[in-house]
């Protein structure tokens, strides 16, 4: 029997390009029987062949070969060493935090995702682990919120829901002028777009249930990583909480890896042509979005992407407004989510930023006003139509 960590990956070849590795994947194609389709190793366990001699896979809480063939896919995507698939986006920050000790302090974007926020806040916060929100965007106030002990800057980018966009490359170097980690949660522009291993960070997280996934029917996580300390941790927590991602779920998020730079495409084509058509709409007050090149950090954008991927917010004039939107959509669903085929209107206030206080929200903008679209892969004058349609 081959052991699967040896067979040699073709996908890493460097003249292959970033659509070719991510159509082929790590081995390009099983190895024992050349199944072109990864398959789905449904165990548990694994038979040794005798005393002391393993296939290299024990128990499939440690090591599954098709979340195997995931996490070599999604290092080589993010241009890392090590990769892992964790159970969800929120399990594989949990698992980030646990980097961090007692004492420690933290960083983060101001309007971070909620759960992210959650998680900083009442799970870490509560076992002595400082953190402030910070505008990331904003390099000064980054450099006057370091202390001592700051051990780790969590950066979105662009974040979510206000598309503010930090420099990746800098906040990078503010964090190991200071002994500290960088990382960037990249589920907005996964690394079709953005490569933040490549721009200096440390640590690159997902919500892998978004563009990664891509369809709208998992829900999971990534981690990737070049250090082989944070990958000995990663391993660890895989191992203790046994958040790793199901062998069914690690093959239905390659398949949707297969399509990723095509569907990254649409999206930002479709959003572009979306968000400019919102800016004109008299009944919108304000169109966040990072391909606009108004956009405050437009030139940051450029600087370390190459592309706008597909995800806009937008304030409407006024609650009514909000409410009709989402009352009469018909082909775009409202609902809680993004990154997948399907156009979705989701109201952050009370839904993915329900656990951020009031008034931060406020301070931030994500007001009743404030909706956020992803921009499915649909026509984009139907989706164009039925938002037009929605509003009047
Ligand atoms: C930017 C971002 N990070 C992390 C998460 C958490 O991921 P999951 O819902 O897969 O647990 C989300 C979920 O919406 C998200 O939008």
């Amino acid at each position: 029997m081959k052991n699967f960590s040896n067979y040699k990956d073709y996908s890493t070849k460097d003249e292959l390009s970033f659509d070719s590795k991510a159509v082929h994947g790590a081995l390009g194609c099983e190895p024992l029987t050349g199944a072109v389709s990864f398959p789905i190793y449904q165990t548990s366990t694994f038979r040794h062949p005798e005393f002391g001699r393993s296939t290299g896979f024990d128990y499939s809480r440690l090591l599954n070969p098709t979340r195997q063939e995931l996490e070599r896919t999604l290092a080589i995507l993010e241009g890392g060493k090590h990769g892992f698939a964790f159970s969800s986006g929120q399990a594989a920050n949990m698992a980030l935090f646990t980097w961090l000790n007692p004492g420690d302090h933290m960083i983060l974007m101001d309007d971070i995702y909620g759960g992210t926020f959650r998680i900083a806040t009442t799970i870490f916060g509560k076992y002595g682990i400082e953190y402030d929100f910070v505008d990331l965007s904003d390099l000064d106030a980054v450099k006057k919120a370091i202390k001592p002990n700051t051990k780790m800057i969590f950066i979105e980018t662009p974040s979510n829901p206000l598309m503010k966009v930090a420099d990746i490359q800098a906040l990078s170097d503010i964090a190991h002028e200071n002994g500290a980690i960088a990382v960037v949660d990249n589920t907005f522009l996964t690394p079709y777009f953005q490569k933040p291993l490549s721009l200096g960070a440390d640590v690159v997280i997902h919500s892998a249930t978004k563009y990664l996934g891509g369809h709208n029917d998992i829900i999971a996580g990534a981690a990737v990583v070049n250090d082989d300390d944070l990958a000995a941790h990663f391993k660890l927590q895989l191992k203790s909480h046994g958040n790793g991602l199901a062998p069914m779920d690690s093959w239905l998020m390659l398949r949707g890896i297969k399509t990723l730079h095509l569907r990254m495409e649409r999206h930002n084509s479709n959003a572009k042509k979306v968000a400019e058509w919102l800016r004109k709409h008299p009944k919108v007050e304000k169109v966040y979005y990072v391909g606009f090149e108004d956009h405050k950090d437009y030139d940051i954008t450029k600087k370390q992407t190459t592309g706008f991927g597909g995800m806009i917010s937008f304030a409407v004039d006024s609650v009514e407004t909000v409410y009709n939107i989402l009352k009469n959509v018909d082909m775009i669903m409202f609902a809680e989510s993004l990154g997948g085929t399907e156009t979705l209107i989701t109201y952050p206030t009370t839904q993915t930023h329900e656990d951020t206080p009031e008034d931060i929200k406020e301070r931030l903008g994500i007001t009743k006003k404030f909706l956020r679209i992803s921009v499915g892969i649909e026509d984009p004058d139907d989706i164009i139509n039925d938002l037009e349609r929605a509003m009047n």
